[in-house]
C-alpha cells in the first residue's frame, strides 16, 4: 500500500493466504496435544515447559517455516541493532541496549551516564537520609514495572515507603498521600511524555500537598523521571533532578531505563542491577539459542497455535506466586497494547484474529476465583502457570501445597476426566444408576486445555528481569509472525483526545459538542453538579 516507508517496500502477503501458515495451521491440527513427550526449554535460568502444548516434529518444523516466510531473522537483527522496528512512529524499540551490560556504541554513552546517575542519585538520598516516604505518581508503563518490581521483590519490607499512584481518580492521590510527613517525603513523577493527564494532575496535587504543609521549596522534593525533559523543566523540576530516556525506549518497555528509580529507591541498586541481569541474559538467549530451542520464539508460536488454529480469545496467566499480584496488569498492558491491532505494516487489515485477551490472577486464589470457567466453561483459554522452585519463606508446608496445585490444575486441564469414568465411580456409591449417569455429566472435566509451566529458581530480580523479557521477546515475534507493529498504540490516543474535550465541557468552558444521546445527557448531568 501506498504511504508506508521505503524498507517495507517488500510486500507482506496476507499471513492466511501463505503457505507456510497453512502448513503450519495444518501440523497443528495434526499435533500431539496430550504432553506426550516432555519438552521444556531452559533460558536465562528459567525452565519453560511446553509439554502440554501441541507438539510434534512436523509442528517445529513449520513454525521454523513460517517464522522464514515472515522475514524473522531481519526484524530480530533489527529489534536488536536499533533499526526501525516501530515503523509508524519511525524509531526504533530498542529497550534491549536499556538493559545490556555493554550497551551499543550508538546510545552507550547516554545510556551509561544516565544508568551511573540514577545510581549515584540513590547512594546520594540514603547518605541524606531525608526521606522516608516516596510518593511515585505514573500511569501505564511508567508505573506497572515498578510498581510490579517492588511489590514482588519489596514484599518482605523496602528501604522506605513506598506508594504508587497512577489513577486520576482522586481518591487514588488521596490514599497515596494519606499519613506521610511532607516533610520527609520525596515525590517521583515518571512519565516519557511528561504530557499525561493523571500523571500532570497527580503530580500538581502533590505539589499543593507540600506548599500546604509550609515547604518553602517544594520542588526540593521532586524527582522527574522522563523522555521530554524541557517539560519537566518547564513545570519547575530542577535539571539535576531530572532523569531521562529516549523516544527509542516504549513507555511499555521503560521499567528498563531511568523509569526504574524507585525500584533503586526502594530495594537498593543492586536489585535493578540483577533485573537488567536476567532480561540481558534473556536477550542472549533470543539473540542466540537455535530457534528450536529459542523460549521467546517457541512460546510465541505455541501461541499463534492456541489463538489462530485452535481459536483460544484468551490468555490466561496464573503465577502461583502471591508476590507477583501486579504481573498481570503489567502483561495485560505488554500483550494488548502491543497485539491489539487489527492492521499490517502496510495499513491491509490483518487476515487473522491477532493478540488475545489476557487476564488472570495469582493462584491459588484465582482457582477460587475463575478457574470452574477454564476447567469446564465450553471455550477455556490456554493457561500460563508461573512459580518458583523455592520459595523465600519459612513455611515448606506451604510451597509444597502450592506446587501441589500448580501442578494439579495443569493435570485436570489436559487430562480432564470422562462422563463414562465419574459413572463408574458414581454407581458405586449411588443407589440410583440414572442419577450416577446425570451427575457424572456435571461432573466432566473436557480436558485437552493447553498450558505452560514456566518455572523460576527463585524469585529474584535477575530472574524476575529474564520472565518480563521473555514475555517482550515472545510478543515481538507475534507481532512479526501476524505482520503488525508492536511497538505503537494508536488505540489510546483517540480515548485521550476525546475525554480532553468532555473534560472543559464539564467545566463549562465550552459547549456541549455533537454527541450520542447518551453522552451528551450524562455530560448535562454532571456539566451542572461538577
Ligand atoms: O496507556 C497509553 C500510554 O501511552 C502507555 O503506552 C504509556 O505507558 C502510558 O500511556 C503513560 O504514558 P507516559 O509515560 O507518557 O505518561
Amino acid at each position: 500500500m501506498k504511504g508506508a516507508p521505503a524498507y517495507l517496500s517488500q510486500a507482506l502477503a496476507p499471513l492466511a493466504d501463505t503457505a507456510a501458515w497453512k502448513a503450519f495451521a495444518e501440523a497443528a491440527l495434526r499435533a500431539d496435544r496430550g504432553a506426550g513427550t516432555l519438552r521444556v526449554l531452559e533460558a536465562a535460568g528459567l525452565a519453560v515447559d511446553l509439554s502440554t502444548q501441541a507438539q510434534s516434529p512436523e509442528l517445529l518444523e513449520a513454525g521454523l517455516a513460517l517464522l522464514a516466510e515472515r522475514d524473522f531473522g531481519a526484524w530480530r537483527e533489527r529489534l536488536l541493532e536499533g533499526g526501525i522496528a516501530n515503523c509508524t512512529e519511525n524509531r526504533a524499540a530498542w529497550h534491549t541496549a536499556l538493559r545490556a551490560e555493554e550497551p551499543p556504541g550508538r546510545v552507550a554513552g547516554r545510556v551509561l551516564a544516565e544508568r551511573d546517575r540514577v545510581r549515584a542519585f540513590v547512594r546520594h538520598i540514603d547518605a541524606q537520609g531525608r526521606y522516608d516516604s516516596v510518593v511515585h505518581i505514573g500511569i501505564g508503563g511508567s508505573d506497572w514495572g515498578p510498581k510490579l518490581v517492588v511489590s514482588a521483590l519489596g514484599y518482605a519490607g523496602t528501604r522506605r515507603q513506598m506508594r504508587f499512584v497512577s489513577n486520576i481518580d482522586g481518591h487514588a492521590i488521596e490514599a497515596g498521600l494519606l499519613g506521610l510527613d511532607p516533610r520527609r517525603t520525596m515525590v517521583v513523577v515518571s512519565s516519557k511524555s511528561f504530557n499525561t493527564t493523571e500523571t500532570l494532575n497527580n503530580a500538581q496535587c502533590a505539589l499543593r500537598w507540600l506548599r500546604e504543609a509550609g515547604i518553602a521549596d517544594p520542588w526540593e522534593h521532586v524527582v522527574a523521571v522522563t523522555a521530554n525533559a524541557e517539560a519537566a523543566k518547564r513545570m519547575g523540576v530542577a535539571p539535576e533532578r531530572i532523569f531521562t530516556f529516549w523516544d527509542w525506549a516504549g513507555g511499555r518497555y521503560s521499567v528498563w531505563s531511568a523509569i526504574g528509580l524507585p525500584i533503586a529507591l526502594a530495594l537498593g541498586a543492586e536489585a535493578l542491577d540483577g533485573l537488567l541481569q536476567g532480561a540481558a541474559a534473556m536477550d542472549a538467549h533470543f539473540a542466540q539459542a537455535p530457534l528450536e530451542r529459542n523460549a521467546p520464539v517457541q512460546l510465541a508460536l505455541t501461541g499463534l497455535a492456541n489463538r489462530n488454529v485452535f481459536g483460544y480469545a484468551s490468555l490466561n496467566i496464573a503465577p502461583y506466586d502471591a508476590r507477583l499480584v501486579h504481573l498481570v496488569p503489567y502483561l495485560q498492558q505488554l500483550e494488548m497494547e502491543s497485539l491489539g491491532k487489527s492492521v499490517d505494516l502496510h495499513g491491509q487489515p490483518v487476515s487473522v484474529p491477532t493478540g488475545p485477551v489476557v487476564w488472570g490472577m495469582p493462584g491459588t486464589d484465582g482457582q477460587h476465583t475463575f478457574f470452574q470457567w477454564l476447567h469446564q466453561g465450553p471455550e477455556g483459554a490456554p493457561v500460563d502457570f508461573i512459580i518458583c522452585r523455592e520459595a523465600d519463606h519459612p513455611y515448606p508446608e506451604h510451597h509444597r501445597l502450592l506446587v501441589a496445585n500448580c501442578l494439579a490444575q495443569r493435570e485436570a486441564l489436559l487430562r480432564g476426566k470422562p462422563a463414562s469414568t465419574l459413572e463408574t465411580e458414581l454407581a458405586a456409591k449411588e443407589s440410583d444408576p440414572e442419577r450416577a449417569a446425570w451427575l457424572a455429566r456435571h461432573k466432566a472435566h473436557p480436558g485437552g486445555r493447553p498450558s505452560t509451566l514456566i518455572v523460576l529458581p527463585r524469585l529474584t530480580a535477575h530472574s524476575l528481569g529474564a520472565l518480563l523479557a521473555l514475555y517482550e521477546h515472545k510478543v515481538f515475534v507475534q507481532g512479526v509472525v501476524w505482520g503488525i507493529n508492536p511497538f505503537d498504540q494508536w488505540g489510546v490516543e483517540y480515548g485521550k483526545v476525546l475525554a480532553t474535550g468532555i473534560a472543559e465541557e464539564l467545566a463549562g468552558k465550552a459547549p456541549v459538542g455533537q454527541r450520542d444521546p447518551s453522552t451528551a445527557h450524562w455530560v448535562e448531568a454532571w456539566r451542572a453538579a461538577l
